[in-house]
């Protein structure tokens, strides 16, 4: 018989000691694992690297927005999106488009226009038949709408709140099959704002706008609020038809000292798995995604000063405790 080699042995030890990837973990009970992405970082092979072992689903962080993907009237920028599009079927990932319709990150040419309702309906209009058309069979899910209401629940007064149905309506003629959300912050839990997101569904499902699910950002914090609360809240939009993603998940830290306590780190990995294991209770809630994956490359100390080491990957890549946490939380039944 021959011998086997030592260095085999070892190899094949380390192999079988090596963790299950998130992505593994996550497609044995068929929800997805996501992480939103800035296709320029690609390039970079740790970063590359650790997105196709771990997710199997990205969104483009920015690329998809208003001004981004439509910089003037008669221009679109799509070659960010076509990488990030190609670098998904490379590797067997699904693709969320974010976002077709919010108040924010629009360009000069809407913004600063002078233009009648009708012609800004056209305008949208032209703007997601075109989006949507291009990536029809390749992104599998969009936000329609990001952010419509107010935290009062009152319609948020923007230059499209006017169009919200009929973006759905578009997005669907664009691409039927396409599964149509809508997505918002602090709607976690049941309150003013998403009751109003609850009703809005309630009416479209009522009317047939084709409404396909609701999108929980949860940019939350190392307090996020009652877990009831927020199961309440998944567990009506289920029971209403509706499947639940959450869209972009990050726990940030106050980083007083400069950089995160153990403690803290613990203390965030239990935020995580309680948030993936309600969402992996209910069959409609259907992927959970973090916005970005590393600490190296987080919106949150830019837009959250004073706080950061918000994602489940430090700056260097490694796995932090919230990673274990959620690979546990993705293995509950
Ligand atoms: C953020 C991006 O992460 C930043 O890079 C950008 O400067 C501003 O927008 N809610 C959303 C996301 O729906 O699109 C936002 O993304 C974060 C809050």
């Amino acid at each position: 018989m021959r011998e086997i080699p030592p260095l085999f042995l070892l190899f094949s030890m380390l192999a079988q000691a090596q963790p299950a990837a998130l992505r593994q973990l996550a497609g044995e009970r068929t929800i997805k694992i996501g992480a939103a992405v800035n296709p320029a970082l690609l390039q970079q092979a740790d970063y590359a690297e650790t997105l196709a072992r771990e997710f199997n689903q990205v969104e483009p962080e920015n690329s998809l927005k208003f001004g981004p993907v439509h910089p003037q009237q008669t221009t679109y920028h799509f070659d960010p999106v076509d990488a990030l599009v190609a670098f998904a079927k490379d590797h067997q990932m699904a693709v969320r488009g974010h976002t077709l319709v919010w108040h924010k990150q629009n360009p000069g040419w809407v913004t600063r226009g002078t233009f009648t309702p009708e012609q800004l309906a056209a305008i949208l209009q032209e703007h997601i038949q075109t989006v949507v058309g291009r990536y029809a069979g390749r992104i599998y899910a969009w936000d329609v709408v990001n952010e419509a209401f107010d935290d009062d629940g009152s319609l948020r007064k923007t230059i499209w709140s006017g169009f919200i149905e009929q973006a759905f309506r578009w997005a669907h003629e664009a691409d039927p099959k396409a599964l149509l959300f809508y997505n918002d912050y602090d709607a976690e839990v049941v309150n003013s704002k998403s009751d109003a997101i609850f009703r809005m569904a309630q009416d479209f499902k009522a009317r047939g706008v084709p409404l396909n699910g609701i999108g929980l950002q949860m940019h939350v914090t190392l307090d996020p609020g009652s877990l009831e609360n927020m199961e309440a809240n998944i567990k009506r939009i289920a029971e209403l038809g509706f499947e639940v993603q959450i869209t972009e998940l990050d726990v940030r830290v106050p980083l007083d000292s400069g950089a995160a306590t153990s403690e803290q780190l613990e203390k965030q990995a239990q935020v995580y798995h309680d948030i993936v294991a309600v969402c992996v209770k209910y069959p409609k809630c259907t992927a959970i995604q973090t916005w970005g994956f590393t600490d190296k490359y987080s919106w949150i100390p830019g837009a959250h000063r004073g706080t950061g080491a918000a994602l489940e990957f430090n700056a260097a890549y490694q796995p932090k405790p919230a990673y274990r946490a959620i690979a546990d939380a993705l293995k509950t039944r």
